[in-house]
């Protein structure tokens, strides 16, 4: 049997999982790939206490792992931007395969990166990127080549839902659950990344780019973060028969794309409504297929690490292929991508949920449902509560029809503007993902 040279670079969670999985399952693994994956060297500053390297070359020095000649694929899981980066770069031009977790540095630098791999006849794989274990880029790249894919919109920040989860169901706080989501390896080095949603807008561009054809273009999503989320907002939808979730939503529109993350009320009957905890979930929408949905572990150490090594095997396969032959970094050919633009926040359309602080006298509601009416906005559902003893002001939970975001941000200045109404008007964008 043939071997693949495997160098790895980061022995942190996904590296240590990676490591374990490759050593516990090899049989099978060389069984699918058809030749022995071993690995040569690995790269790290410290040792792995989870990890038992035996006697696997290790160096400090991940450059020396681009330059080893023995060296056939480089798996780059030491995270970051600026270092990862240049190095693969570096293993590119030394004619090294690449397969990396690294979503951030695939979301802003895959088109330079992409681009040096197609000139070196190598190719770069990256399906651990987005949703950990879940085989969402093959799904989409390969899978659902036939479609037209019309939306996706998926729950890709594993830390993100289990905080909202733990929230919900225990009622615990968000600095406890987030720090135990660190102590599970799944939160990022900045764990502002997962709750901002920054972390979801590198994997949804990825995802974007390879659903419509399109560059990735980081810069240009809409991100919101579940960070102001107020637990009675939470119920409040539950009663309305809607879960809070923190999408990712890309949506080929008359005009564009949308690129977007932000909170988002979801019917609670979608299956999407229902992946808890560290749980990711993509549904995606091709105009054969109809909807799909993937769902499986997006973080953590050997789920994340079942992704690399899948790509592993995928290029020990394709090692000896022609390089025009294999499978294009974003499924379409380079020179087929599509300039199709994307669309800014204001240029969307969504429903809304509402909760207005209005003062508990006569005539409030009808105020406000006239500047909605005046607005060509409809109100799907009303929920108003008596006020408690001595309570001057009353929530006011509205959902809206869907409008435009200009329309509806005038509409609530002027509700904010009444007054009646006290505070700051919370507003979600409500999805029926239908
Ligand atoms: N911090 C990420 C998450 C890790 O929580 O989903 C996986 O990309």
């Amino acid at each position: 049997m043939n071997s693949v040279k495997v160098g790895l670079c980061g022995l942190g969670t996904v590296g240590s999982g990676t490591f374990n999985v490759l050593q516990r399952n090899g049989d099978v693994i060389n069984a699918r790939a058809g030749c022995r994956i071993e690995i040569v060297q690995v790269a790290s500053r410290r040792p792995n206490p989870d990890c038992q390297l035996g006697d696997t070359p290790v160096t400090e020095d991940v450059f020396a792992v681009a330059r080893n000649p023995d060296v056939d694929i480089l798996v780059e899981l030491i995270g970051g931007i600026t270092v990862a980066r240049e190095l693969i770069l570096d293993a590119i031009a030394h004619g090294k395969h690449v397969v990396t977790a690294n979503k951030a540095l695939i979301a802003e630098h895959g088109n330079e990166i992409f681009n040096a791999a197609r000139v070196k006849g190598v190719t770069v794989a990256f399906e651990a990127s987005v949703a950990g274990g879940i085989p969402i880029i093959k799904a989409i790249r390969e899978g659902l080549s036939a479609n037209r894919i019309e939306w996706l919109a998926g729950i890709v920040n594993g830390t993100g839902n289990f905080i909202l989860t733990e929230m919900r169901d225990k009622g615990r706080a968000f600095d406890d659950v987030l720090v135990e989501a660190q102590q599970r390896g799944y939160a990022e080095a900045d764990p502002t990344f997962d709750v901002e949603g920054i972390d979801a807008a590198h994997k949804l561009v990825i995802l974007a780019s390879l659903a419509f054809g399109i560059p990735l273009q980081f810069e240009k999503v809409f991100t919101e973060g579940i960070s102001n989320l107020d637990t009675q907002d939470v119920a409040y939808a539950r009663q309305l028969g809607y879960q809070i979730k923190h999408l990712g939503i890309a949506r080929r529109n008359n005009g564009g794309i949308e690129l977007r993350v932000h909170p988002t009320l979801i019917p609670r009957k979608r299956l999407l409504a229902n992946v808890d905890g560290v749980m990711n979930a993509v549904v995606v929408k091709g105009d054969a297929v109809g909807p799909t949905l993937y769902y499986g572990p997006g973080a953590g150490a050997e789920p994340t690490a079942s992704a690399v090594i899948a790509d592993i095997v995928d290029l020990a396969r394709t090692l000896t292929a022609d390089p025009e032959h294999r499978v294009p970094h974003l499924g379409f050919q380079p020179d087929q991508l599509s300039d199709i633009q994307v669309l800014s926040i204001e240029q969307v359309e969504t429903a809304y949920y509402l909760r207005i602080t209005a003062r508990d006298v006569p005539g409030v509601l009808s105020k406000i449902t006239q500047i909605l009416s005046d607005a060509k906005i409809s109100i799907e559902a009303v929920i108003q509560k008596e006020a408690d003893d001595g309570e001057d002001y009353v929530p006011l939970i509205i959902l809206t029809d869907r409008a435009v975001v200009k329309k509806l941000d005038e509409a609530v200045d002027k509700i904010q503007q009444l007054p009646t109404t006290e505070g700051d008007i919370v507003r979600i964008r409500v999805e029926s993902l239908g």
